[in-house]
Parts: C-alpha cells; sequence; structure tokens
C-alpha cells in the first residue's frame, strides 16, 4: 500500500542551482516564493559551504535574507561544518543539514575528509543546532552507487544512516547522488536501512541520470517512505557524474502522485509555472516533461 500524503522536499534552489550556471539572486528569490506559493512546504533554499568549492552558493545569506516567508514553509540550509552554521543561523534558516556519504571516496571529494572524520565534524554542528532548537536533517550520498568506487554495499549505506540518526537527525535522506540505481536496489537499500532508522525517518533523494528516478521511487514507496527530495524543473547536474541531471523533477513527481491519488498539497499549475519561470532564467528548456507537456 502506498501512504496516503507525501511530503515533497523541495531542492532545486539548493541542489539545483548549485550545479547550474549561476542565475541572480532576485532569480533565487522569486524561484523560492513562487514554490512556497505553489503549496511547497520545505525548501531547500541555501548552502553555507565554502564558495570556493560552490561559487553559485556564494550568496546564500542574500537569499535567506530577501525572501518574503510564508507561514508554515521551512526554509533549510546546508552546514557542513560550525562555520556555515553560524553563517547559516545568522542568515535565518529554519532548519540545516550536515551532509555525508557511505563512499570513503566521495566524501573525500566532496568535502574534503575521510567519514570518520566527518562524523567527528557534524558533532559538534549538532549541539549548536540543538541548543539553539534548530532540526538537522542528515544526508547520506552515494547510497546507489559511487562516481570512483562503483557498488557501494547497502550495510555500509545503513551504518552511516545509522550514526547520523543517532547523532540527532530528524530524518535521513538517502541520496543516489549519481543517479545509477534501479528499482530492485532502491527498495532493497531502503529496506536495508529502515531495519536501524525508522523507515518514517526517511526520505529518497533521487537524482535522474539514468532517467530511473521516477521508477525508483515507486519501488520504494511500497516500503513506507513517504518523504521524497526532488528539484523543480529538474534543476541540477552533479560535477561527479558526466551527463548528470538534478534530481527527479518536483513536476513529474507531482503528476504521479497525484494520479495515484497521493496528496501532496502542490498546485501542479503554479509549480510548472515557477519551473518555467527559473528554465527561461537559466536559458534553457525545463527538465520536468510534464512542465513541457502542460506548457506545450
Ligand atoms: P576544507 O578546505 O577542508 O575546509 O573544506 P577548511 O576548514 O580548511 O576551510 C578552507 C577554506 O574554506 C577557508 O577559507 C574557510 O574559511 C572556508 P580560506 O581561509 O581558504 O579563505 N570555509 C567556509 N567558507 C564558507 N562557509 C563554510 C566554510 N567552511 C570553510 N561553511 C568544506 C571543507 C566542507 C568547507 C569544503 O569541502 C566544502 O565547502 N565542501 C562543500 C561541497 C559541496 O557543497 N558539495 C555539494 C553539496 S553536497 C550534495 O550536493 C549531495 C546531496 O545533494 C545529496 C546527494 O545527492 O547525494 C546533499
Ligand atoms: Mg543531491
Amino acid at each position: 500500500p502506498y501512504p496516503k500524503k507525501v511530503s515533497i522536499f523541495e531542492v532545486g534552489a539548493r541542489d539545483g542551482l548549485q550545479n547550474e550556471k549561476p542565475v541572480t539572486t532576485q532569480d533565487k528569490i522569486i524561484l523560492i516564493e513562487d514554490l512556497a506559493a505553489a503549496g511547497i512546504k520545505r525548501i531547500e533554499a541555501a548552502s553555507f559551504v565554502s564558495p570556493k568549492w560552490v561559487p553559485q552558493m556564494a550568496d546564500s545569506a542574500d537569499v535567506l535574507h530577501g525572501i518574503t516567508r510564508k507561514t508554515g514553509v521551512t526554509y533549510s540550509a546546508l552546514t557542513p561544518n560550525l562555520k556555515g552554521l553560524e553563517l547559516a543561523l545568522d542568515a535565518g534558516a529554519d532548519e540545516v543539514a550536515i551532509f555525508g556519504a557511505a563512499s570513503e571516496s566521495f566524501s573525500q571529494k566532496n568535502i574534503n575528509c575521510s567519514i570518520e572524520e566527518s562524523i567527528e565534524r557534524f558533532i559538534p554542528v549538532m549541539e549548536q543546532a540543538k541548543a539553539r532548537n534548530i532540526p538537522v536533517r542528515g544526508y547520506v550520498s552515494c547510497t546507489l552507487g559511487c562516481p570512483y568506487e562503483g557498488d557501494i554495499a547497502v550495510s555500509e549505506v545503513a551504518r552511516v544512516s545509522e550514526l547520523l540518526y543517532k547523532m540527532g537527525c530528524y530524518e535521513i535522506s538517502l541520496g543516489d547522488t549519481i543517479g545509477v540505481g534501479t528499482p530492485l536496489n532502491a527498495r532493497r537499500m531502503i529496506e536495508a536501512v529502515a531495519e536501524l532508522v525508522p523507515v518514517e525517518k526517511l526520505a529518497l533523494h533521487f537524482h535522474d541520470t539514468y532517467g530511473q528516478a521516477l521508477a525508483n521511487i515507486l519501488a520504494c514507496l511500497e516500503t513506507g517512505v513517504s518523504v521524497i527530495d526532488s528539484s523543480v524543473a529538474g534543476l541540477g547536474g552533479c560535477p561527479y557524474a558526466k551527463g548528470a541531471s538534478g534530481n527527479l523533477a518536483t513536476e513529474d513527481l507531482v503528476y504521479m502522485l497525484h494520479g495515484l491519488g497521493i496528496e501532496t498539497g502542490i498546485d501542479l499549475t503554479k509549480l510548472v509555472n515557477a519551473g518555467n519561470k527559473i528554465s527561461q532564467a537559466l536559458g534553457r528548456p525545463s527538465g520536468s516533461k510534464v512542465a513541457r507537456a502542460l506548457s506545450e
């Protein structure tokens, strides 16, 4: 049985735009406000990482300060370390996320430290966030494959997920970072993690590089997961995977969920308009098939 309701965690303004050519701060602000107006309740709006590593996110504080907030919407930010946390809290982030990986090589390339070192680094971030009553989300990358190591053992995915959960993350988002998973693998991975972390604390974060994200999500929905990360207009890519796409397009996800009779609280027409507007700012067609079909 599928869940009655799915909570969509929109990552286009962060995971999407961190991998696109730069847009203006105003374009980001408009996008985030449009997403909220379309009924999205959880928006990853910023990333407080090194601007040398990810220049596209360097204006994160201006973005958070610039948006007109909608009541009931959570605006969150990535924070890899204490410096990121301080900047995120100064800018008014409602919640933050720490991000680790199930692959040693990916951890090194992405955050310049080993998995164990990353956990050590996250401990003070978690303590500070708790002291300030800020919820912390945890990401695990490479849950269905790594660009450097290939297959990743599900036991390792489950181990890192449990570490982040026990550390205090309120939700663990499982990333198919390079979009290589297929439905049975994806489902088995979720089932393995769900043995150590309650399934209602898990989220799916699937990139769509190989066009499998929607199928993978459908397979995983049968396990009871009901939180899904997606990116409006399929914004994004991945610097670590050739020809990589962004996360699954939110429009395509919403279309499928509504077709299954699953509630999202999202107005698809408004969402499509939000995605088309940012695609226009980027000067490229929307990465959402549903958006293209509805905009003919
Ligand atoms: P490092 O070089 O090891 O750190 O980077 P450091 O502490 O030695 O600092 C180096 C420099 O960065 C210093 O500046 C710091 O001040 C600065 P300098 O003295 O050279 O001028 N710095 C910062 N600046 C701003 N904000 C900060 C910050 N921290 C240090 N928070 C670090 C370590 C983690 C900072 C770096 O590796 C980094 O920024 N990595 C981020 C990579 C990233 O953003 N990747 C994309 C997001 S993850 C993702 O997309 C996957 C996900 O979607 C899930 C999935 O799909 O799998 C979440
Ligand atoms: Mg991602």
